[in-house]
């Protein structure tokens, strides 16, 4: 192997890739047509509520309820169930800080049950051993956009007698068993934030198949008022969490070009995932037997070639980047998170429990390539795997 870029040789990769959102001239035009209307808030609006509607038959949901991200979507899901101080919420370590921060917000306190090593999924067996008189909810994360085992962890929940909220932020048109995510549990959320498959910038939806339920999201996100209320009535105490008329705007268009674009990650997913193969140590994620859909929102894998002469993982990452792809760490697992712990100790709950497979995850294995990389052509991946076959 010639002189590696992280020591001055040249990188195998100089062209960037591709860049995230995509967008033309449909959006362009859905921005103008919502400024053009005169009404931008989402009260009176059209835009947000056909994304309500739109969003929830994609997801195979009877209600969504739009609203500013995916982090409060998540805890207005859990205020809806009722879910507050003294509680306990069974989460995933290894996921964004907003799946045990949403509980924090509550008051609640998050439980991590670890995930498994292979697919960084939620482990359903590990449940039962963290269930305490307090437990309430448990959020399984769909990671990456690959569905969890939502067969254990619905069958949990029932034994429990647990609420459960999807954090679904990665997973728009991921299914489990050909259901898609998102009204599985009680309620589903999702993110719209920049870096997601269908994104304005920021943005979240609550989905639900429950009645009651959707009454009460809807409230929460609107100041507390009930639908057919008048403007000054507020019934409970809610939040002003709603999404703009614009935000709705460029959402339904990018709504239109999800499913190609989904079908592009998930061929181009299968390819990475032949070419890291052959690289002696590079192992995919496995993919769980019930995922019908994953949104391949992101590609993480696992480095297990230190022990056969290869970098330590963030060495090896160092040199990846250096080589000109953009390659990262992954998450720092919640229950190691300071703030977190803080936040836990504040409320009297128990100190989080050591979760080591998350722990290796992030400090000897897994890497991540972000959603752009998945949109590139087969050439671009070919660059990725010879960039990683990169050995000192
Ligand atoms: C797993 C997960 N949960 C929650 C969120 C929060 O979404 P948002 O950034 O829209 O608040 C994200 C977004 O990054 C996420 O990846």
């Amino acid at each position: 192997m010639s002189k590696l870029a992280i020591n001055g040789g040249t990188p195998v990769r100089t062209k960037p890739f591709l860049g995230w959102p995509v967008f033309g001239t449909e959006e362009e035009a859905a921005l103008l047509a919502a400024l053009r209307s005169g009404v931008w808030g989402s009260i009176d609006g059209t835009f947000v509520k056909q994304l309500e509607v739109d969003f929830a038959k994609l997801q195979a949901a009877r209600h969504g309820i739009a609203c500013v991200n995916g982090t409060m979507a998540l805890s207005v899901a859990l205020k809806a169930l009722g879910i507050g101080p003294g509680d306990e919420v069974l989460v995933p370590p290894y996921t964004f800080i907003a799946t045990a921060s949403a509980a924090l917000m509550v008051d609640a306190v998050p439980v991590f049950v670890d995930v498994e090593l292979d697919t960084l999924l939620i482990d359903p067996s590990l449940i039962d051993a963290a269930v305490t008189p307090r437990t309430k909810a448990i959020i399984p994360v769909h990671h990456g956009g690959s569905p969890a085992d939502m067969d254990g962890v619905m069958a949990a929940a029932g034994w429990h007698g647990l609420k459960v909220v999807e954090d679904a932020a990665q997973a728009h048109g991921s299914a489990w068993r050909g259901r898609p995510v998102g009204a599985i549990g009680d309620v589903g959320t999702f993110s719209f934030q920049s870096s997601k498959p269908i994104n304005a910038g920021e943005g979240g939806m609550m989905l639900t198949n429950d009645d009651e339920l959707d009454e009460l999201l809807w409230s929460y996100r609107n100041v507390g008022r009930r639908r057919g209320g008048e403007w000054y009535e507020h019934v409970r105490l809610g939040w002003n969490l709603r999404m703009s008329e614009f935000q709705a705007a460029v959402l339904l268009e990018q709504m239109k070009r999800m499913p190609a674009q989904q079908a592009h990650r998930t061929e181009a997913a299968a390819y990475l995932s032949s070419k890291l193969l052959e690289i002696p140590g590079a192992i995919p994620l496995r993919v769980p037997d019930g995922v019908t859909a994953h949104s391949w929102y992101t590609y993480h894998w696992r480095w297990l070639g230190e022990p056969d002469g290869g970098l330590p993982k963030k060495q090896f990452a160092e040199a990846l980047r250096a080589e000109g792809v953009p390659v990262f760490h992954g998450y720092t697992p919640l229950n190691r998170n300071q703030a977190v712990i803080d936040e836990i100790a504040r409320l009297g709950g128990p100190a989080p429990v050591p979760c080591p497979n998350a722990e290796k995850a992030e400090a000897d294995e897994i890497l991540m390539f972000s959603l752009p990389i998945l949109m590139g052509t087969h050439g671009d991946l070919d660059d990725v795997a010879k960039v990683a076959a990169v050995r000192a």
